[in-house]
């Protein structure tokens, strides 16, 4: 993680109420990431109830997107609530109302906060906004109360708010480790194995079925998702396997597989939940064309109707060629891998 301003001194104590004499707000960049081994279905109780603490009950492997972020500033607020200056729906601010009581209640905190958060694409359309979001919310929660928290335990709280966010706290291609307080590290850093990601926007407007509630009825109803988790954690080793030998086409195949294993199974839950449309469609078979012909490029697909292509950085000027033109195709944001947090206290 990059202290912009200034590493957080280790060890400090924390004095409630004497954060006026010191930092008045701290501002976080976290990056979105895509899951190439996804992260679908988290764990219950025997009465089929979700954990409270949100486990995942697969693990998975992403890359951090260097510049797709979400920008929050956190801030002591005067009164007794959290306030907002964003254009966060009320159901969204509910949510980070929620995460951040779970926060002051386990370290003792009595402050309320001002929330400013911004997303540099589209919200809520599949391009993982939840996992920076709640990333960067963790980052400056523990900057501005100057909790000093380890990254294990600071991937733990984030994924608490959202899955995919356990992984948000570092850079590069990342896995998440399942335990009973499951979180995310690193494989390997971003310079260590450089790719361009192209995100083929089809649909800015937000999905119809958010990733908490089309997991829960995938899991409750789909007549795939019990294999859907047995097989998962031979695509997690093999994915491992492919970013350590940085094994381009084994990567891609395994990739693939499992986005598609990922949506057979949501689409066959009842009702179906269909994310993609044709264009999706139109990218997917694009891509996979340009791969047979030798092109080093490989998709894949969140909660919604994007995608997301990963390449070799010589395949990127192709790519975009070959994309740009297809119906459908609203917006192409070019990428890289990286996404290393950013911290500023001020
Ligand atoms: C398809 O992390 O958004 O992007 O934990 O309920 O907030 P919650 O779910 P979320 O789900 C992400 C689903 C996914 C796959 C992934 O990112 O691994």
């Amino acid at each position: 993680m990059v202290y912009a301003s200034q590493r957080i001194l280790s060890g400090q104590v924390l004095i409630p109420g004497a954060h006026f004499m010191d930092h008045r707000s701290a501002t976080v960049s976290a990056a979105a990431n895509i899951a190439l081994i996804k992260y679908w279905g988290k764990t219950s109780d025997a009465n089929g109830h979700s954990s409270p603490a949100n486990l995942p009950a697969t693990g998975s492997v992403s890359l951090g997107m260097e510049d797709l972020r979400t920008t929050t500033t956190l801030s002591f607020a005067e009164g007794a609530s959290d306030t907002f200056e964003s254009s966060l729906d009320e159901a969204a601010q509910q949510r980070i109302v929620r995460f951040l009581d779970r926060l002051r209640e386990r370290f003792d905190c009595r402050d309320h906060f001002h929330i400013n958060t911004q997303n540099n694409f589209p919200t809520g359309t599949g391009l993982a906004s939840s996992a920076s979001g709640f990333a960067a919310l963790t980052l400056a929660f523990n900057a501005l109360l100057k909790l000093d928290l380890n990254e294990t335990l600071l991937s733990q709280l984030a994924r608490s708010g959202s899955g995919s966010a356990a992984r948000s706290i570092f850079g590069g291609y990342v896995e998440v480790v399942l335990s009973d307080d499951a979180h995310a590290q690193q494989i390997i850093p971003a310079e260590s194995w450089p790719l361009d990601i192209v995100v083929a926007v089809t649909n800015s407007a937000a999905k119809a079925i958010g990733s908490t509630q089309a997991m829960q009825r995938t899991a409750q109803t789909s007549p795939y998702y019990e294999q859907w988790l047995s097989s998962h954690s031979d695509d997690m080793q093999s994915a491992k396997n492919a970013i350590s030998a940085k094994d381009f086409d084994r990567l891609a195949e395994v990739s693939e597989h499992n986005c598609l294993k990922m949506h057979a199974t949501i689409m066959t839950a009842q009702p179906p939940v269909l994310y993609w449309l044709p264009a999706t469609l139109a990218v997917m078979h694009e891509v996979t064309a340009m791969r047979a012909a030798g092109i080093p490029a490989f998709y894949s697909i969140d909660a919604g109707a994007q995608v997301k292509i990963i390449c070799e950085p010589t395949a990127t000027d192709t790519l975009l060629a070959r994309l740009k033109d297809l119906a459908g195709v609203t917006n192409l944001i070019q990428t890289r891998v990286g996404g290393s947090p950013q911290v500023h206290l001020t």
